[in-house]
């Protein structure tokens, strides 16, 4: 999990979006993160400390002083704490705050002595965020080398609807899970990836498929654009969906079809990883309209279809690398060996069927990976998402 053990400090200031920082708090949690939270005193109108408290599993940093104990809570050992910092919601107020170095609680003295990379998240009503002072204020934050996760559009509390709703907590995390897995290797890059099954169809409404969800794919191109790469994940037909922005998403039917983008892509591309599920035949004739249900038998006969990632390999230049899959039942490592040198790859990944919790349909995956020195890397059970980051760092390893 790409947050798993990550110090996230969150601060919490006071505006109506603090409501929502309650779901954030989870989903830091589930992803097995260990979250510290802060509040500005005007916060806890909007959430209480109790709730922050309990959901995060720590004690809440909220003044500097605790007079019933005596004890003050130490700002710096906070900051030198966190991994990351990322506030949200940030009023205009706590906004200027930050801009111009005013420290008048615990969230503000611990913000001013952070050491990592901090995110800020705005949110307020839509003049408030339209006004030039708010724009400069977040300019000069950016200038800070701070990350603005900028508010969205939509209904405000106020009434009004517009630019000034802070960003969803699925977009904090996801922005925070960006900065986690971003990886110099993959920045520049452009990854083709292939996923899904391919449908060959037989007349209008019937085709030949298989149980190919695309989980893997999809899995090992959200991981390649999460470590930065640029990607373009051409898919046939499946449940599967991603919407981040370092993915091209080309939807395809056919064999055919997919042969036609990737060709059409494949130029531009510095690694291709051939995860889909290509039907190796097709019905050679497709009848033009539904085909009766008159005679006892019948026939229908199939040609092979192109081998894409055939085709990829013997096109690579010397700065392009392809990977394929293998999907086998029985002498997996064997049939595995043979594909990698007869359709010349860089590398292949063996997934055995047959284990559970193995191939098709499943959230999880074990593999093999073996590239063409014959060095061979087993990766155990785990889930799909996990074992995309793994294979991905295992190909870019000097
Ligand atoms: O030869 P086989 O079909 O077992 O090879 C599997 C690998 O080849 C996978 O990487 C798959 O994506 C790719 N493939 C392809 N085009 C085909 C058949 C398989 O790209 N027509």
């Amino acid at each position: 999990m790409s947050l798993k053990d990550k110090r996230i400090l969150v601060g919490i200031t006071g505006g109506i979006a603090a409501y929502k920082i309650a779901t954030f708090i989870r989903l830091l949690k589930k992803q097995g993160a260990d979250v510290r939270c802060m509040m500005t005193p005007a916060s806890s109108d909007f959430i209480t400390p109790l709730t922050v408290a309990t959901l995060s599993e720590n004690p809440v940093g909220i003044d500097f002083y605790n007079s019933k104990t005596g004890e003050w809570t130490n700002h710096v050992e906070w900051a030198l704490w966190a991994d990351v910092m990322i506030f949200a919601p940030v009023t205009a107020n706590s906004l200027a705050k930050m801009a111009h170095g005013f420290t008048d609680n615990f969230l503000l003295a611990t913000y001013l002595s952070a050491k990592c990379p901090v995110f800020i998240a705005p949110a307020m009503d839509l003049d408030m965020y339209a006004h030039p002072t708010t724009k400069n204020n977040l300019a000069i934050v950016e200038g800070f080398g701070h990350t603005i996760i900028p508010a969205e559009s939509g209904f405000l509390a106020s009434g009004l609807s517009g630019e000034g709703r802070m960003a969803e907590p699925e977009t904090l995390l996801e922005v925070l899970e960006n900065h986690f897995a971003k990886d110099d290797r993959f920045v520049g890059q452009t990854i083709l990836i292939t996923a899904g099954p391919t449908y060959e169809a037989i007349d209008p409404v019937r085709f030949i498929g298989n149980h190919s969800s695309g989980k893997m794919g999809f899995a090992l191109a959200e991981a390649a654009a999460k470590k930065g790469a640029n990607v373009i994940l051409i898919f046939g037909p499946t449940h599967c969906k991603t919407n981040h922005k370092n993915i091209q998403l080309l939807a395809v039917q056919s064999a055919e079809e997919m042969l036609q983008a990737v060709q059409n892509n494949w130029k531009n591309a510095t690694l291709g990883i051939f995860a889909a599920a290509v039907a190796d035949y097709r019905p050679e004739m497709v009848a033009n309209q539904k085909i009766k249900k008159s005679a006892e038998d019948l026939m229908i006969q199939l040609i092979k279809n192109p081998d894409i990632l055939t085709w990829a390999a013997s096109t690579k230049t010397s700065h392009q690398r392809v990977v394929g899959f293998a999907l086998e039942t029985q002498n997996g490592l064997e049939y595995a060996k043979d594909k990698l040198i007869r359709k010349q790859l860089d590398a292949i990944v063996l997934n055995e069927m047959g284990e559970s919790g193995v191939g098709f349909g499943v959230d999880t995956n074990a593999v093999s990976l073996i590239d063409k020195n014959n060095n061979i890397r087993s990766f155990e059970l785990q889930s799909k998402v996990d074992l995309a980051f793994a294979l991905l760092d295992a190909l870019f390893e000097k």
